[in-house]
């Protein structure tokens, strides 16, 4: 599909959302990169009103400290990894490479079994890759929001998200290094996306695109491996970061709902259009561009035909079945003439925004019931 908006060249730098070329031509993270740097811009801003003003967030913030787990002590380290079995019954499960039909005529429709299997394996690495690196994102981004959202509420919360993701961090880490023998660089999609949201000056902007955006579509894709995988190392690693991530997305929401409601239309454009950026950021890097890379094939060759791939579509969808239940939350869909909405029925995920919204689904599992606070 086709579609060209005039403004999608100042927001995305191309005109239309599925320019393949201008996609590869982002360009990769070199192998040897050890450090990455980027402008915060933003305003350390201190508060001297230690009242409690927003009971929500500080119990958030006592469930917090009473989740803490330990990512040395609480994960079962000593258990071997077969990574060939567990990503061959993922693949068996999901059907991943069974319809070959597709790649007829491409560089890969001679594959057998065994590239199929390397491919998959390569695929876990580099998905796993893109979690952690997403999870340092997250890290520096809490850092981020503790020095600049003027709450005091919101501060200590975020300060306790800043240990939960040096956790995730670790435990992500380790696992790529001790059961799959190293990962991947960040991706370039992910890389630009995580930079445009510490570069912003506005503090709202950090957790619209981190709390939101990326974490919000992890929530969905951790959810989705923990539930296929049979691997039980990652998948009790998974369901402890879950946990944390359930109250990390609430924490965007809950904050963010009471900035937006005060907000006029232009403001909310803005807001709307980083959104819409995020989402269009994340998609691209379901490309893969670099596991293809790694098989030798030319990506410029595979990509149109893996991102038509119906089953592909689907999975890649369902990433979004947690964002766009916030953003309608947030009433980010349908302020300024519907924009959001529109563009989100253009990439194919509107379907979701009647699902749970993270608020919602945070107290169907109970994790709102109230608990002692001080001074209450
Ligand atoms: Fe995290
Ligand atoms: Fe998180």
């Amino acid at each position: 599909m086709t579609i060209v908006h005039n403004d999608n060249e100042s927001i995305l730098g191309r005109a239309e959302i599925n320019d393949i070329d201008a996609i590869l031509a982002i360009p990769t993270t070199d192998a040897d990169e050890i450090m990455h740097i980027v402008k915060n811009n933003a305003d350390s801003i201190f508060t001297w009103d230690y009242s409690l003003s927003r009971p929500a967030l500080r119990k958030l913030y006592e469930k917090a400290k009473t989740g803490q787990w330990n990512g040395t002590t609480d994960l079962p380290w000593h258990l071997d990894v077969d990574v060939e079995k567990t990503v061959k019954q993922d693949q068996e499960m999901l059907g991943v490479g069974i319809d070959q039909s597709i790649f007829d005529g491409t560089p890969v429709a001679k594959w057998g079994d065994k590239e199929w299997l390397e491919f998959g394996i390569e695929g876990r690495n580099w998905q796993l890759s893109q979690f952690l690196h997403g999870e340092q994102g997250a890290l520096i981004c809490t850092a981020k929001i503790v020095e600049t959202v003027p709450w005091y509420d919101a501060k200590l919360y975020a300060s306790t998200q800043v240990m939960d993701e040096a956790r995730h961090v670790e435990v992500f880490a380790r696992y790529l290094d001790e059961k799959l023998g190293g990962g991947y660089q960040v991706n370039a999609h992910l890389r630009m996306l995580l930079d445009d949201i510490i570069n912003d000056s506005r503090w709202d902007m950090t957790y619209l695109g981190m709390q939101i955006m990326v974490e919000g579509l992890a929530l969905a894709a951790f959810g989705f491996l923990h539930q296929t995988t049979q691997e039980p190392l990652l998948k009790q690693l998974l369901r402890y970061v879950m946990s944390d991530e359930a109250r990390h997305v609430a924490f965007g929401v809950l904050s963010l709902k009471e900035v937006y409601d005060g907000m006029t239309d232009l403001e909310m454009k803005d807001r709307q259009e980083f959104a819409f950026e995020a989402a269009v950021r994340m998609r691209d890097r379901f490309m893969q561009q670099e596991v293809w890379e790694r098989m030798g094939v030319n990506v410029r060759d595979i990509v149109p035909i893996a991102l038509a791939d119906p089953t592909r579509v689907m999975f890649q969808s369902m990433l979004f079945s947690k964002i766009v239940p916030n953003c309608k939350k947030l009433g980010l869909l349908d302020r300024n003439d519907k924009w959001l909405r529109h563009r989100f029925e253009e990439m194919g995920v509107i379907q979701f925004e009647d699902w749970a919204d993270t608020g919602e689904e945070y107290a169907s599992f109970g994790l709102d019931e109230a608990m002692p606070v001080a001074g209450e």
